[in-house]
């Protein structure tokens, strides 16, 4: 199957110049950081009500663009937060867009209709958040992801959903920008899901290099998400990809990330889902959430 494209930006301008580029899109990823950077954010603080308004009027005005697509929401968290507040969140935040049931049959469900994928960190709160939604038909979207045993956490967490409504979205820039090759993740988690049922699907994410976004359509990975930048220099306009200067330069040498032999079949709970990125990024998604509260 071809890979369907996803544009990560908290800011709906630039769906409408990505809808320009391409003639569609299949989705669009936010995150607390990229709400922090839309244009009618940056500067201001908002009370807490008002900052969770502007956030559902942003995935509105996204979501309205791209009827048939899906929108990732992500729930706050930081390391303390517990399963039931993301639970509660994500109730709450999945009913901003029209969702088409997930009762519904799968061609009706991936054909019609905006839907929501609440975005949870991969930590074990996050996992028993993602274990009960599915069960309430919430579609989720595991973000942080840096390691294969988290991927099949997912997958044991979620077993029972339908394919499409859960996605796990391995940073394959973060992981780059430490020096490890991001892409052998990819490569790994595809060739462990292919002894699966199929139901999550790959969200490559965390995209900084041209060749993050060929490579990922090379290898056949369901999803993938990636800034304005990439798809303008993608369609071969802009100039080449420097993620806020973060992205490796041409021939710096990654070192690979050997494939691992994880079963699927354990209780999620018995995976080492341990990753210090995760933890860090969670700290950071958080801080800046926080940053845009005015706390006097
Ligand atoms: C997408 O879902 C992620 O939030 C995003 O790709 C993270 O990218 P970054 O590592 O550039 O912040």
């Amino acid at each position: 199957m071809a890979t369907k494209f996803f544009l990560d930006s908290g800011d709906p301008k630039e769906t409408k110049e990505v809808l320009t580029l391409l003639g569609k899109l299949d989705g669009q990823t936010t995150n607390p950081s990229l709400i922090a950077k839309n244009p009618d954010a940056v500067g201001k603080k908002f009370t807490s009500e008002e900052i969770y308004s502007f956030y559902e009027n942003v995935v509105k005005q996204i979501s309205s663009q791209i009827p048939n697509g899906s929108v990732s929401i992500e729930v706050y968290a930081d390391n303390n937060t517990k399963a039931e507040a993301m639970i509660e969140q994500g109730l709450k935040f999945n009913t901003w867009i029209p969702n088409p049931s997930t009762n519904r049959s799968d061609d009706y469900r991936l054909r019609y209709g905006a839907r929501a994928h609440i975005k949870l960190p991969t930590t074990a709160e996050g996992l028993k958040a993602a274990s009960e939604l599915v069960k309430q038909g919430v579609r989720v979207n595991m973000t942080l992801v840096f390691s294969q045993a988290q991927a099949a956490a997912i997958y044991a967490a979620t077993k029972g959903a339908k394919k499409g409504d859960v996605f796990v979205s391995p940073f394959v820039g973060r992981l780059d920008d430490r020096g490890e090759n991001g892409m052998d993740l990819i490569k790994n988690i595809l060739t462990m899901y292919k002894g699966g049922d199929g139901h999550v699907e790959v969200l490559s994410a965390s995209i900084r290099s041209l060749e993050h976004f060929t490579k990922t359509i090379e290898l056949g990975c369901d999803l993938i998400t990636a800034p304005l930048k990439a798809y303008k220099e993608w369609v071969g306009f802009g100039s080449p990809l420097s993620m806020d200067g973060r992205g490796q330069g041409e021939g710096v040498q990654l070192k690979p990330i050997p494939y691992q032999e994880i079963s699927l079949d354990k209780p999620w709970q018995e995976y080492n889902i341990a990753h210090e990125l995760t933890d860090k990024g969670v700290e950071k998604f958080a801080a800046d959430w926080n940053n845009l509260i005015d706390q006097n």
